[in-house]
């Protein structure tokens, strides 16, 4: 359950708060262990953040060159088409701000989804910090929510859902009626913080779902939350608009 549940007026506030939220974390990241491992949100609604953090006025606050970036999913798309969540990333913000480019792991979307997957397990495994029982441990995961409760491309109902030991799999998504790789629940339960973000009033039902009833704790969104980090929540009005009503 989110320690933190906060609701803005519209996306722009939104966008805002949620950047000066990851600078936050980044500095304290950079602070404590000279890097900060994050975990980039695909979808529409982190790309007004992302467009944020590029802005003068945030970026001059972002440590980019201490800054390590992992995409929490992919769509099995070339890194060039218009649905890659690579290439949305790269427009709104990498591509505008002083970060490495080998600070930045592409799922290797070129090859086929359990090659890509394959590859990119053991790139996390060579790049994220590892805890006592080895297992990587990155400072922050950027969530997204579908309509479904969805989060990364962890759908439910799907295989990948009960993926333990891998720390990305390949994953057909029937009602897509398409491939997508994803780094895996183990990833997301190690983190040290969480922010998921909502935004529309397309999400008010799985936002009240998620955070108000019994089952919500059963979704994806809130199975991908951290073990033992900080979860926060961050919303625009129309997706927070059903909180108030008794749970
Ligand atoms: C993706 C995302 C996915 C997204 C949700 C919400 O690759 O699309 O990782 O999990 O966060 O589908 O998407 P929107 O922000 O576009 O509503």
């Amino acid at each position: 359950m989110p320690q933190e549940v906060r609701i803005f007026d519209d996306a722009p506030a939104l966008a805002e708060a949620a950047a000066r939220f990851v600078i936050d974390a980044a500095q304290a990241a950079v602070a404590q262990h000279g890097r900060f491992h994050w975990v980039l949100s695909g979808g529409g609604t982190p790309r007004e953040l992302y467009a944020t953090l590029a802005r003068p006025e945030f970026s001059k606050d972002m440590p980019w060159t201490q800054v390590y970036i992992y995409f929490g999913d992919e769509r099995c798309v070339p890194p060039d088409h218009e649905d890659s969540n690579y290439r949305m990333t790269q427009d709104a913000m990498l591509r505008h701000v002083p970060i490495p480019p080998d600070h930045v792991l592409r799922f290797r979307t070129e090859a086929e989804p359990a090659v890509a997957a394959r590859e990119y397990e053991e790139a996390v495994r060579a790049s994220a910090p590892r805890d006592a029982d080895n297992r990587p441990v990155v400072d922050l995961t950027l969530l997204g929510v579908g309509k479904d409760g969805h989060t990364a491309s962890l759908f439910p109902g799907t295989p990948i859902m009960n993926e333990q030991q891998r720390l990305a799999a390949e994953v057909y998504v029937d009602k897509l009626q398409a491939w997508r790789v994803s780094l895996t629940l183990p990833v997301f339960h190690h983190a040290r913080a969480a922010l998921v973000l909502a935004a529309g009033e397309s999400k008010a039902d799985v936002v009240y779902e998620a955070l108000h009833t019994e089952a919500g704790a059963e979704l994806p969104i809130r199975q991908a939350e951290p073990r033992n980090g900080e979860v926060s929540w961050y919303l625009d009005r129309t997706a927070g608009a059903r909180l108030g009503e008794e749970g």
